[in-house]
């Protein structure tokens, strides 16, 4: 017998239920059994264990796995030792057992970025860093923190680095992972900060200058096969532990932001390098914490990204809380003005992103025209129908009633108009919500498609004949690894493909989240058609956006007129295409569809 048959031949034998139940109580409530979650500081039971799929999943941190991943995580064992565990259980001998081993193919990697990092830090404490160690002390960063966050020196027109490393590496490795250049080393005369996976191990760096200089502030490592600009989030490494002691985390710009708020203790932190948020970085955070703060600069990139990334989190389903800094500081600067306690209640007093938009719509607005007023209370009102807590709906309208001098009644009228609006949209949407929150209308379809395929094997080879293309990598390949999956086993269910993608870290908290959103597991033959009308879609609105840019870029009016015609096209075909087989389905069971 193979291994991945009798680790699945073990889970078979054991009853999930069983093992958590005997380790935290479960309470019986329809289908599922529902416990305290063990994996945040949980009050009310918000996990919940499902015998028919032999899963877990907390509704309020979004741990998700099998068996395996919970014992793992709750009795800190290694998949070697709880396959034995349970083999023991159940008497199924696992001594010949060979699990499959950790991907090692980027080992060489990893290695050569912890020896980089060496060097680096050693130029800094010696004589050549001693310029580099005064700009730094003068920041405020001392021997401790230059040891803690493990920052180094790169040095002035040197190649020694690549001398150093092209001893022992491949001269090809050292370019490919963004080190050196040809014989050159990559980064000359710069403070280099280093940059952690989720993992905590080094993978790049961002080098800062130090003098006054015209050059760029920071350089960071290329994309490489260890290092996505795109997944970085700097310190997630500890905030992962701290997050679940703090019961928050804490969403900053810059790593220099990080780190000074671990100087005065506070590391429930994460940096994204930036104010970009991609989904990928999304999908990372939301597993630290359920209380996300966004902590961005006080300038006004910061505050628009912070409208912006909130937003993105709202399409999560997932209300984050923003503090606003004043004038134009950053976490850094306001802390080393300000001091620990003015910072902390910053943090304290974050503002609920619905509130914080409201407050952030009355910018511009004059609030001695009656007619601009009235617009601006049309959308706060348009904006609350959103939240779905009836007692701060109660609390904003009071106080727009109040603020504005409107009667209660009149506010609370013309909002339940806006809210049974809304309510009929959706419903039009034909898209089930369910609980997957405010994602969009495509998000919501793929990952619905995602579930049914892992619920439902016939949905499988339906996805594999109408040959979908899929715009996002994850659910591309989520979709690939499932059909790959069933065409080698013959069958599919959830809690053995979770331990088919534990060594894909990426794909794992993807899928998660999609065993995380509350997806109905009922389908039929015309509302799958429908998502993947709705996935098809996708493809061309992302097609017309690519023409869109490349439009204003170009600026030969006759290149010009070729693209807009091509837009008009696609545009024309978005109405008719997207259908896929729908039509011939349809008319195989003789039904006219009409529109
Ligand atoms: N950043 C970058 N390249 C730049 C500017 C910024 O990669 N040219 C990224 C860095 O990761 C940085 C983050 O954006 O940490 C925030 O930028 P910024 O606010 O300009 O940096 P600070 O954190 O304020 O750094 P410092 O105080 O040293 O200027
Ligand atoms: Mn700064």
């Amino acid at each position: 017998m193979n291994n991945d048959s009798l680790i699945q031949e073990i889970r078979n034998k054991v009853d999930i239920v069983d093992i958590i139940g005997s380790r935290i109580p479960l309470v019986k409530r329809g289908k599922n059994f529902f416990g305290v979650c063990p994996f945040h500081d949980d009050t009310s039971p918000s996990l919940c264990v499902s015998r028919e799929k032999q899963i877990y999943t907390c509704f309020s941190c979004h741990a998700t796995g099998n068996v395996y991943t919970f014992l793992m995580n709750y009795d800190s064992m290694s998949f070697p030792e709880v396959l034995s565990y349970l083999g023991d259980m159940v008497g199924v001998d696992t001594k010949g057992v060979k699990v499959k081993k950790r991907d090692t193919k980027y080992d060489k990697y990893y290695d050569i970025y912890s020896l980089a990092t060496k060097y680096f830090q050693n130029n800094l404490s010696s004589e050549v860093g001693s310029n580099a160690r005064k700009y730094l002390n003068s920041r405020g960063i001392d021997d401790k923190i230059i040891k803690q966050f493990e920052i180094g020196l790169s040095l002035k027109t040197s190649d020694d680095l690549t001398k150093l490393l092209s001893k022992k590496y491949d001269l090809v490795d050292l370019n490919k992972i963004g080190l050196s250049n040809d014989t050159h080393d990559i980064y000359n005369d710069r403070i280099m900060f280093p940059l952690y996976d989720t993992q905590g191990r080094v993978v790049g760096y961002s080098g800062r200058i130090y003098t006054d200089g015209k050059e760029n502030k920071y350089v960071n490592t290329k994309e490489t096969p260890i290092f996505k600009k795109g997944e970085c989030l700097y310190h997630y490494h500890i905030a992962k532990e701290e997050a679940r002691i703090k019961k928050s985390v804490i969403v900053m710009e810059g790593f220099m932001d990080v780190i000074r708020a671990s100087t005065i203790g506070i590391n429930n932190t994460i940096a994204l390098m930036g104010t970009a948020l991609t989904q990928e970085q999304i999908n990372l955070i939301k597993r630290l914490s359920n209380n996300i703060i966004l902590c961005l600069d006080g300038d006004s990139a910061g505050k628009k990204a912070a409208y912006k990334n909130g937003e993105l989190f709202m399409k999560e389903g997932i209300e984050v809380k923003i503090v606003t800094l004043p004038n134009d500081d950053d976490p850094d600067s306001y802390i080393l003005k300000e001091g620990k306690e003015s910072f902390i209640s910053y943090i304290e007093n974050a503002v609920r992103y619905n509130d914080y938009k409201i407050n952030a719509m009355k910018e511009n607005v004059n609030f001695n025209s009656a007619e601009e007023t009235s617009m601006y209370i049309n959308k706060v009102l348009s904006e609350i129908v959103n939240i779905d807590d009836e007692i701060r709906i109660e609390i904003i309208l009071k106080k727009l009633a109040k603020d504005y001098n409107i009667e209660y009644n009149t506010l609370e009228k013309r909002f339940l108009e806006l809210k049974k609006d809304v309510q009929k949209e959706e419903v039009k949407y034909e898209i089930k919500r369910a609980s997957t929150g405010r994602k969009s209308k495509y998000r919501k379809a793929i990952e619905q498609v995602i579930y049914f395929m892992v619920t439902n094997e016939k949905v499988i080879s339906e996805v594999s004949r109408e040959k979908l293309i899929i715009t996002d990598e994850d659910a591309r390949i989520l979709v690939k690894e499932i059909i790959y999956y069933y065409e080698k086993y013959g069958t599919i269910n959830i809690a053995d493909f979770i331990t088919y993608l534990s060594d894909k870290e990426k794909l794992s908290i993807s899928f998660n989240n999609i065993l995380n959103s509350g997806y109905t597991e009922e389908v039929d033959k015309e509302t799958l058609y429908l998502y993947f009308k709705v996935i098809r879609e996708e493809v061309v609105k992302k097609q017309i956006e690519v023409l869109g840019k490349r439009l204003k870029e170009e600026i030969d009016p006759v290149k010009q007129a070729l693209i807009a015609n091509e837009i008009a096209k696609l545009r024309i075909g978005e109405l008719n295409n997207g259908w896929g087989n729908y039509y011939i389905w349809r008319k195989k069971k003789q039904i006219t569809y009409i529109r």
